[in-house]
């Protein structure tokens, strides 16, 4: 029998507030901790949270990172002011990008093992513990994304910006949004594929 999703789904309508989208996403990422804590540590196979952590993992999750790799954090980059010292911040936060797609191959390696041989797939303290330290640095992320990154970005984004980020992200997920020909922006951020 088949239960309810633990990760609520993106109400449709953020598709036009691109950073209360993030915003959001954040939060369904707070709802995966849980999930990746309660899979990673249990002492059965909880097939059905499993399925949805892959899920999650392979989609959501990798666009998310995409949509703040290649929009959000360039955006930020050209229209932050030297007195927002936001440089630093998202250098290392990229690099935390970049160690999250590496944990994440790990940890979706184990969830598939342990589907296939229907066991946990947190079978000992050290397997278990991959599971936890992902959820506790992926917290970490999310929180300061949400304290400073997206406060900056409410601040220092156009309504163009805006309008831009919200096509590129619609569009990475097959979504196309009209716009008029004066709401294109004007500093190259158009969206690749020209599919909108
Ligand atoms: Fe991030
Ligand atoms: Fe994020």
């Amino acid at each position: 029998m088949s239960q309810k999703p633990q990760i609520e789904p993106l109400p449709a309508e953020l598709v036009h507030e691109p950073l209360n989208w993030l915003f959001a996403e954040h939060y369904r990422h707070r709802q995966l901790c849980r999930l990746i804590e309660r899979v990673g540590t249990a002492t059965v196979l909880l097939r059905e949270e499993t399925e949805e952590i892959l899920t999650f993992l392979r989609q959501d999750m990798a666009l998310h990172i995409i949509d703040e790799e290649e929009d959000l954090f360039p955006l930020l980059r050209r229209r932050c002011l030297p007195e927002d010292e936001l440089g630093p911040l998202l250098g290392s936060l990229s690099a935390e990008h970049r160690d999250d797609m590496e944990q994440t191959r790990v940890l979706t390696t184990l969830l598939e093992q342990a589907l296939a041989e229907g066991r946990p797939p947190g079978h000992d303290l050290e397997t278990r513990r991959l599971f936890t330290d992902f959820a506790l640095h992926e917290r970490r992320h999310i929180a300061l994304e949400n304290a400073i990154i997206l406060p900056i970005a409410r601040l220092r984004l156009t309504p163009g910006d805006l309008r831009a980020l919200s096509t590129r992200m619609a569009a990475r997920r097959g979504v196309v949004l009209d716009r008029t020909e004066d709401e294109r922006p004007a500093d190259g951020l158009e969206p690749s594929g020209g599919s909108v």
